[in-house]
């Protein structure tokens, strides 16, 4: 436990809490009875959350705390751990869920935009997960750091993106090993497809089918997520097509894994694939 009083209270710190995996993460998180920490930039998104959790039938947690952050400015971290301090609360659980994509040639769009993704995907990420070690190991606590499928394979027309995530899965399995003597668990989540405002702030076509290969909602995919986590998994890729894209892209040839993979970013620019 790590809030004052309430033997059984533990607190679930969330990062891109303002929409889609993250906000759906946190709704399942208030409903089995964590306290939460929410951050992202949006406050009026993040406020609104947190009065819906508060508001849930039969709740007895306190309100979320909120805390409108641009993780990727110069001492956001330290920000971060300071306000948690300041109120007394140290997380038993941690989810680094914030990040971004970039769809399109890595030397064609803006560099802040490409080494942004570094700094948050990756950067943020890192320094998240090492500086609430502490806490985490007094709470044997978990740690869940979102990767994505991307993680499994080169990603040309999304070079950066898909290398940041197979960051977050390398470090989240290293991590997890170090960790398993302290009694912390690291859970790195690998999804698929998933709308969200994701996919609008990376650039694909706003006339893509979803339905294609194998996109799931929101909800789902956190609450795979949440399951996984508690269950001290390495690893969750929810959904079977894309636990066969996990398992078959290290054994395809690599010219045929990056045609493809460069095949589909191309399609979802024209908005005429998954
Ligand atoms: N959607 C997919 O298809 C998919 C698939 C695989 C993996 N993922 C991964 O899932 C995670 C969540 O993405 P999502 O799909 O839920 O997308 P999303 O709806 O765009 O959510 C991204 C979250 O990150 C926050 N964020 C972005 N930049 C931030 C910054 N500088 N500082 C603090 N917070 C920031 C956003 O909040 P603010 O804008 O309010 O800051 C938002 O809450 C990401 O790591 C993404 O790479 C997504």
């Amino acid at each position: 436990m790590s809030l004052a009083g309430g033997a059984a209270r533990t607190l679930a710190l969330i990062t891109g809490a303002s929409g889609g995996i993250g906000a759906e993460l946190a709704r399942i998180a208030a409903a089995q009875g964590h306290d939460l920490a929410l951050v992202a930039r949006n406050r009026a998104a993040l406020d609104a959350l947190a009065d819906e959790l508060a508001a849930l039938p039969g709740q007895k947690n306190p309100r979320p705390l909120v805390l409108d952050l641009d993780l990727t400015a110069p001492g956001a971290v330290d920000a971060l751990a300071g306000f948690l301090e300041a109120q007394n609360a140290a997380p038993d659980i941690v989810v680094n869920n914030a990040g971004y994509g970039a769809l399109g040639p890595a030397a064609a769009g803006s560099l802040s935009e490409q080494l942004g993704m570094i700094d948050l995907n990756i950067r943020v990420l890192t320094e998240i997960s090492l500086r609430f070690a502490a806490p985490l190991a007094r709470a044997k606590g978990r740690l869940l750091n979102v990767a994505s499928i991307a993680a499994f394979m080169p990603g040309p027309g999304m070079a950066v993106y898909y290398a940041t995530k197979a960051y977050v899965l390398s470090f989240s399995e290293a991590l997890s090993t170090e960790w398993a003597p302290l009694g912390v668990s690291v859970t790195a989540l690998c999804p698929g497809m998933v709308p969200t405002g994701f996919q609008q702030r990376a650039g694909f076509s706003a006339h893509m089918n979803w339905t294609k290969l194998g996109a799931l909602p929101s909800p789902v995919v956190a609450r795979a997520a949440y399951d996984g986590m508690m269950a001290r998994k390495r690893v969750v890729i929810p959904g079977l097509l894309m636990k066969l894209f996990a398992w078959t892209s290290p054994l395809a040839p690599k010219p045929l894994t990056l045609a493809a993979v460069g095949a589909l970013q191309l399609r979802r620019r024209a908005g005429n694939g998954g």
